[in-house]
């Protein structure tokens, strides 16, 4: 009997000890679900398959044709027209980019503003940005940097009481800016990165490839809306870099990208 009680006395041990062990199990889980250990790690192993299915389904995109468009993954471009508006040309380029549902940057001159002002205010009214060009084209490096600054005042004030905002953006005639005329001015200077030369070559095709193989994300093209063939790049481009996943943004959109 003695040794059975050694054997009892043992096996309770035993059983003190696998229930001491599961308490303790039981008070290690309760603790890593109170300091949210086992949430963190839900929410890591949540990302980690959001990512996956991203992967995925741009993979799909790319292999069924399909694009990201005007959201998340879109590579951002600006189009931009100088020397306008043009009575025969820009109406025809605003139908086109209304069909397209693309904003672009008009970067007007001044007189041209006065001489189309239904043209102007349509280019607003779509939603398009207005940039300013001078009034006259002037080459801003070739005169006083009161005269430019008057060419300047001149076109917005013009701008202003069409469309109720004065531009602030400007992109100098031929790119020719002196830095202290930059940094006296109240709006910001725009060039371009992307110039495909069409008043040079007024060929729709050979305009179109020029831009369409040089394109890259953040570009600004530079084109004109005083000549036909452009309009009809312009428009050629937009179906083609659509296709390639590009979204047109105005430049104030592409830089507060
Ligand atoms: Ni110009």
């Amino acid at each position: 009997m003695g040794r059975g009680k050694k054997e009892k006395g043992r096996k309770d041990r035993e059983e003190r000890k696998v229930i001491r062990c599961l308490c303790a199990i039981l008070y290690l889980f309760c603790v890593l679900n109170l300091t949210g250990i086992s949430l963190d790690f839900t929410v890591r192993e949540k990302m980690h398959y959001n990512t996956a299915e991203k992967v995925k389904e741009t993979t799909a995109g790319q292999v069924s044709g399909e694009v990201p468009e005007y959201g998340e993954g879109a590579k951002k471009i600006a189009l931009t027209f100088d020397d306008g508006p043009n009575i025969a040309c820009t109406g025809r380029l605003l139908d086109g980019l209304k069909e397209r549902n693309v904003r672009a940057t008009f970067f007007v001159i001044g007189k041209n503003v006065k001489a189309n002002p239904k043209l102007t205010k349509r280019i607003s009214e779509e939603g398009h940005m207005i940039g300013n060009h001078t009034y006259s084209h002037i080459d801003m490096s070739k005169v006083s940097e009161k005269k430019a600054g008057k060419e300047l005042k001149k076109t917005s004030r013009a701008v202003h009481a069409i469309t109720g905002e004065y531009p602030q953006y400007m992109r100098p005639p031929y790119g020719v800016c002196s830095r202290k005329l930059e940094e006296s001015l109240d709006m910001i200077l725009v060039r371009w990165t992307i110039d495909p030369l069409d008043w040079k070559t007024e060929n729709t095709d050979e305009i179109v490839k020029k831009v369409v193989t040089k394109t890259e994300e953040n570009d600004i093209i530079l084109l004109h809306d005083c000549y036909n063939s452009s309009v009809d790049a312009a428009l050629k481009i937009i179906d083609i870099l659509k296709k390639e996943g590009y979204e047109f943004v105005t430049v104030d959109e592409l830089f507060l990208n």
